[in-house]
């Protein structure tokens, strides 16, 4: 696909599979606390995954400058908080929402080279077929210096199918970050095994207790009710606060954490080119020691 000049998107272009039969997994705006983005009880009853994307955001929110593309932005949960920290957000989509600029897929960008000095990519890229296209459209539309910030899960339900292709090890993401050109900053897992445990025992009480309502053939889905609703989100809003309380600035790869997680989360920034007599970016391995192998 040819690039608009200007870097302005051409609405509505895209390869087929752009907006084809696609259902949205996430929903709604991200409430925002105390400057962190946390996802809205009223919209889901798993809250942990949102709490460590919206912790992590938080933390890493120096990289958000300039222009700002939102690839992959769906309903555009976290542009309330991000707006302020940009010049500009450019917010796209595979999938038809409201406020998109543009409808496209993340492997193919209809934006011009180097006009962005911001990419964003939240639980996106388990949905493209090939993750190492849609890192190589980051970092052309990205100016050098300009920062890629990804989030990928490592454990999560099918979801959005079929167009859900794969997970990935933080050694995964990183491989597709590096061939892609980018020099990797922080690549941080959010979220323990006890985090990651509750999330996917919230899932599955959930779908049995709708499912027994089925069963019953009640009128209305049990995890709907404003009586069963607190019985899952409270026990989540504590462990949330008290992780926000203890964790301090301690992040994922320390004394071998970091293998079993809710997601690997990264920033990346394309490099300025080489010039003559400078070393080339270290590579993948260089970088992996301090993780474990
Ligand atoms: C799990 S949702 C995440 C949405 C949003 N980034 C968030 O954090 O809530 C995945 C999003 O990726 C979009 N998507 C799926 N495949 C895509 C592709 N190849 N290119 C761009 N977006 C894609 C979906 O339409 C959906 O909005």
């Amino acid at each position: 696909m040819t690039a608009p000049s200007g870097g302005q998107p051409d609405a509505g272009s895209g390869r087929a599979g752009a907006s084809s039969g696609r259902a949205r997994h996430r929903q709604g705006e991200a409430l925002i606390r105390r400057g962190i983005p946390y996802a809205d009880p009223a919209g889901t009853l798993s809250l942990l995954p949102g709490a460590a994307i919206g912790e992590w955001l938080a933390d890493v929110r120096e990289a958000f400058t300039g222009r700002l593309l939102d690839a992959g932005a769906g309903n555009q949960p976290y542009r309330r908080w991000y707006e302020p920290l940009a010049d500009q957000v450019v917010a796209v989509d595979a999938t038809p929402a409201p406020g998109l600029a543009a409808l496209c897929l993340a492997d193919h960008l209809p934006f011009a080279a180097e006009s962005f000095d911001t990419v964003l990519s939240t639980q996106v890229w388990e949905h493209v077929e090939d993750p190492g296209a849609a890192a190589r459209e980051a970092w052309r539309v990205l100016r050098p210096g300009g920062r890629l910030v990804v989030t990928v899960p490592f454990l999560y339900p099918t979801h959005e199918a079929p167009y859900d292709f794969g997970r990935f090890t933080s050694f995964g993401l990183e491989s597709v970050l590096c061939r892609a050109g980018f020099e990797v900053e922080r690549m941080d897992a959010e979220g323990g095994p006890l985090l990651l445990g509750s999330h996917l025992m919230v899932l599955a009480l959930s779908q049995a207790l709708d499912a027994l309502g089925r069963l019953l053939h009640l009128p209305r889905p049990v995890t709907g009710s404003a009586l069963v609703r607190p019985l899952f989100t409270m026990p989540q809003h504590i462990a949330i606060a008290s992780r926000f309380r203890w964790r301090g600035t301690r992040r994922g790869f320390s004394r071998g954490a970091g293998r079993v997680t809710l997601g690997y989360f990264a920033v990346a920034h394309k490099p300025q080119p080489v010039t003559a007599g400078e070393s080339a970016a270290g590579s993948a391995s260089d970088r992996r020691a301090d993780r474990p192998g």
